[in-house]
């Protein structure tokens, strides 16, 4: 039987990671290891908090000790890493933070899992889940490959960057099987609403401004959640070892493109006139260093691995947006707390 160890299961996307790796392996026991940061929130889980092959772990991937204790309790033969810090205007204000969760967390990992196995790696995994933000950003045309040079411009990228280069060391050095995949912007349901789809849906739902940076002509590959974590179930079971995946939407939107879609499927859903979200626009002072554009060459996980997106742009957002409009509670829980006092100084 497998242990799965999966780090940040309690945040956006570990949640839907761990939801799909319980409900899809039986077979495998899954521990998800969170220290419920801001961003981690156990309600993401509800549904499948009491299954047999699921247990929860509070703790944090930076405590030496206690990570090295509950490698040596449980034994995890495979890891699944997303923990992190994990929004690019946070590490503007706080990169210190970053620093300490993205590389520190991981090399404290990679360190117990390493001392755990060292003598016998058969059969034995550490997937790293990182972003496209590593490679920097692009002009007007080009994409991102498994081969473009890492050149991070925020303290968030440049965090996972590091993470990167240390999972890649410990693979050459002690011989420890990994794999890393590079995803690009993820949206659907149970984002915290610092990220721009959530936060402009909450906005647009009690009719507040919606912050624009710049110029809105920054450029992001969106994918959907669920598809990225068929993807990441996919490079773990069928990943080469020592291979990077760049996971991507094929789904290129400029910010402003993408705003006013999600305006108009708003006002459609909420049955308010055409144009009254788009109304709430308001262009803000731009985010320093902000990278330009992500887009990725997804063909990769495509051909090798047989992954490609299950829905379109204008569905998954549908979709996200119904499940926003159905979970006020889930929303309203998260912007009564610490929340405002983030979103007062961001957005002053
Ligand atoms: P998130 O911020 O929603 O969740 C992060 C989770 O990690 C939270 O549950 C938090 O409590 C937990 N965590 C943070 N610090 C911790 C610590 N010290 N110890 C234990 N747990 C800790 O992030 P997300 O958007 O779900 O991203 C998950 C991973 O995927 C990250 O590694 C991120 O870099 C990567 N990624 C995200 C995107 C995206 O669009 N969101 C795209 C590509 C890659
Ligand atoms: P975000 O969701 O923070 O993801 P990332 O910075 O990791 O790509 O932002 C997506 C894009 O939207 C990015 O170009 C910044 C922009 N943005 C805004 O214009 N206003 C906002 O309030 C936020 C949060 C983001």
């Amino acid at each position: 039987m497998k242990k799965i160890l999966i780090t940040g299961g309690a945040g956006f996307i570990g949640s839907h990671v761990v939801r799909m790796f319980v409900n899809k392996y039986p077979e495998y026991q899954i521990y998800n290891l969170d220290n419920l940061t801001y961003a981690g929130n156990l309600e993401n889980l509800t549904d499948i908090e009491n299954a047999s092959n699921y247990t929860f772990l509070k703790g944090d991937i930076t405590e030496e000790e206690y990570i090295d204790s509950i490698f040596l309790k449980y034994k995890f033969d495979s890891v699944i890493h997303l923990a992190a810090e994990s929004h690019v205007d946070r590490s503007i204000t706080d990169p210190l933070a970053f620093a300490k969760t993205n590389i520190l967390g991981t090399m404290v990992l990679l360190n117990s899992f390493k001392n755990l196995w060292k003598n016998d790696w058969e059969g034995k995994r550490f997937y790293h889940v990182s972003t496209d933000e590593v490679y920097g950003t692009l002009g007007e045309t080009g994409l991102f490959t498994e081969n473009t040079s890492y050149d991070p411009n925020s303290p968030y990228s440049a965090s996972k960057a590091s993470s990167d280069h240390f999972v890649r060391a410990y693979g050459e050095t002690y011989g420890m099987p990994f794999v890393i995949s590079n995803c690009s912007n993820n949206y659907g349901a149970n984002q915290f609403p610092e990220k721009l789809i959530p936060l402009f849906i909450n906005n647009i739902i009690h009719n507040k401004a919606l912050p624009v940076y710049g110029d809105g002509k920054y450029t992001r590959d969106w994918l959907y959640v669920v598809d990225h974590a068929n993807a990441i179930d996919l490079v773990f079971h069928k990943g080469i070892d020592k291979e990077t995946y760049n996971i991507g939407g094929f789904n290129e939107w400029q910010n402003i493109d993408l705003i006013q879609l999600l305006c108009k499927q708003m006002d459609e859903k909420l049955g308010r006139k055409k144009g009254t979200s788009a109304q709430l626009i308001t262009y803000v002072k731009d985010r320093p260093g902000h990278d330009l554009r992500y887009a990725i060459d997804a063909s990769k996980i495509h051909k090798e691995l047989g992954w490609k997106p299950s829905v379109t742009f204008e569905q998954g957002l549908a979709k996200t947006i119904d499940w926003y409009l159905e979970n006020k509670e889930w929303m309203e829980r998260i912007v009564s707390g610490e929340y405002e006092k983030y979103y007062n100084k961001q957005y002053q």
